[in-house]
């Protein structure tokens, strides 16, 4: 039981790591507010996590829409109980793998909305209360893209080099706040949701240290850990979670 009664936002929980990230948290103790763009989605996730015996709500937001639509998220995020104690920004835009010579506008605009701006925005929204309370945990999901060069991923890559660049100086400035602000960086990961997927990931897997990819429910382990007492003085870190392919 390591955040019990707190209340944490989980972003793109409706799908994959970050579903697994909120039923974690719920599992662990805590209110989650289980954000997505799409009502039933969210809802069906919030029922899973109740008939577990934990408690949950949806929060509804296109994070693509610009910053007052994530402004609008982190007040609807306040309205459920008065504070996010927790937050987990999660959701990102998966642009597909593609030569730099073909990144769309519109993959560009979507890319730095949800990967970069939505994060900044939704966090400055919620630290005033972090603040106030002299508490808080922020969790980042960056990505073994942001730490490496990977061709062919160079967009993506780049919004998490940006997340993982928020990390460091965030903590920097809120640690003395009493908020701690990490992030994590996962390789190719298994989810519930995507294991159709599971041999190509396995493929992608074959030359690191551990030869097989990780697993949502690993991500969502260390996230229950950054969020919790043990991980009091870890700031800044980020954390990579790829089985080792970024030691070597
Ligand atoms: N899986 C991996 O191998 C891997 C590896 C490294 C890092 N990561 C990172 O882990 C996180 C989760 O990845 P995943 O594999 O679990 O992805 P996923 O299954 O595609 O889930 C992404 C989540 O983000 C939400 N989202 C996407 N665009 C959104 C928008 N415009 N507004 C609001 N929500 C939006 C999705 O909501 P909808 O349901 O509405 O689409 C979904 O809940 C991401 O930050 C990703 O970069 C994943």
């Amino acid at each position: 039981m390591t955040v019990k009664t707190q209340t944490a936002l989980v972003t793109g929980a409706t799908n994959g790591i970050g579903k697994a990230i909120a039923l974690r948290l719920a599992a662990d103790g805590a209110f989650v507010l289980v954000h997505g763009r799409d009502r039933a989605r969210a809802d069906a996730v919030v029922e899973r996590i109740r008939a577990a015996g934990g408690t949950a709500q949806a929060v509804i937001a296109d994070l693509a829409a610009g910053p007052d639509a994530v402004r609008t998220l982190a007040a609807d995020a306040l309205a459920v109980n008065g504070g996010v104690d927790i937050l987990v920004n999660n959701a990102a835009a998966l642009i597909p793998g593609q030569s730099m010579l073909a990144v769309t506008d519109a993959q560009l605009a979507t890319a730095l909305a949800v990967n970069v701006a939505a994060p900044i925005v939704l966090t400055a929204g919620l630290v005033p209360g972090m603040k106030e309370r002299g508490t808080g945990v922020i969790v980042n999901m960056g990505s073994n893209a942001g730490t490496v060069g990977m061709a062919l991923a160079g967009l993506y890559g780049a919004s998490k080099s940006a997340l993982h660049s928020l990390t460091r100086s965030w903590a920097d400035e809120l640690a003395p706040a009493g908020i701690r602000v990490n992030a994590i960086a996962p390789g190719p990961t298994v989810t519930e949701d995507n294991a159709s997927y599971r041999e190509h990931l396995e493929a992608l897997t074959q030359q690191h240290p551990d030869r097989r990819p990780g697993t949502a429910d690993e991500v969502a382990g260390l996230v229950a850990f950054l969020a919790g007492p043990a991980a009091a003085h870890i700031h800044g870190a980020i954390i990579p979670i790829d089985g080792g392919s970024t030691a070597i």
